[in-house]
């Protein structure tokens, strides 16, 4: 039994030993580090109700009667003009960044009839807009 003992402390300080020398020589030649997989789709943050319900009202005040209420959008007429609101449930949107959506929303497509919100939103408001949209109306 003592003789158990013995080994496992020896063996034990002898990779304690092991492991010293090897921090202490900065022995880490590692430039063969593997490349950093590419990252995962970062997880959603948690959904912070406020938020959604925040982007929920924008949403509805600013962007459904062109988008409609559940984001799909498709040919809308708008002082006489007709144009063609962006699906923003499609496979295209989900897979967008979010600073796409911001940028968007910030300047605009003008050509296409997607209005500019820089005066209209603040950046919060923005952002839970499109957090409203990624868990709302995307995520069905
Ligand atoms: C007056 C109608 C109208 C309103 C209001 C409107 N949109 Fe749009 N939106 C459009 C049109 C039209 C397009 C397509 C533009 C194009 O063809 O590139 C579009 C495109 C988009 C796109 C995709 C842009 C791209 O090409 O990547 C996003 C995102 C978007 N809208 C979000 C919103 C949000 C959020 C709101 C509310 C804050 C909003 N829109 C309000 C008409 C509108």
């Amino acid at each position: 039994m003592r003789l158990v003992k013995l080994t496992v402390i020896f063996v034990f300080s002898l990779f304690l030993a092991v492991a010293c020398t090897q921090t202490e020589s900065g022995a880490n030649p590692s430039p063969e580090a593997p490349a950093a997989p590419a990252a995962p789709a970062a997880p959603a943050a948690p959904e912070t109700p406020s938020e959604v319900a925040l982007g929920e009202t924008k949403f509805k005040q600013y962007c459904t009667k062109c988008h409609k209420v559940d984001g799909t959008g498709g040919k809308v007429e708008i002082r006489g003009r007709t144009l063609n609101a962006e699906n923003l449930t499609s496979e295209k949107m989900k897979k967008d960044p979010d600073s796409e959506y911001i940028e968007t929303l910030e300047n605009g497509v003008i050509d296409e009839g997607m209005p500019s919100f820089k005066g209209e939103l603040s950046e919060d408001e923005m952002k839970a807009v499109v957090k409203y949209i990624r868990e709302k109306l995307q995520n069905q």
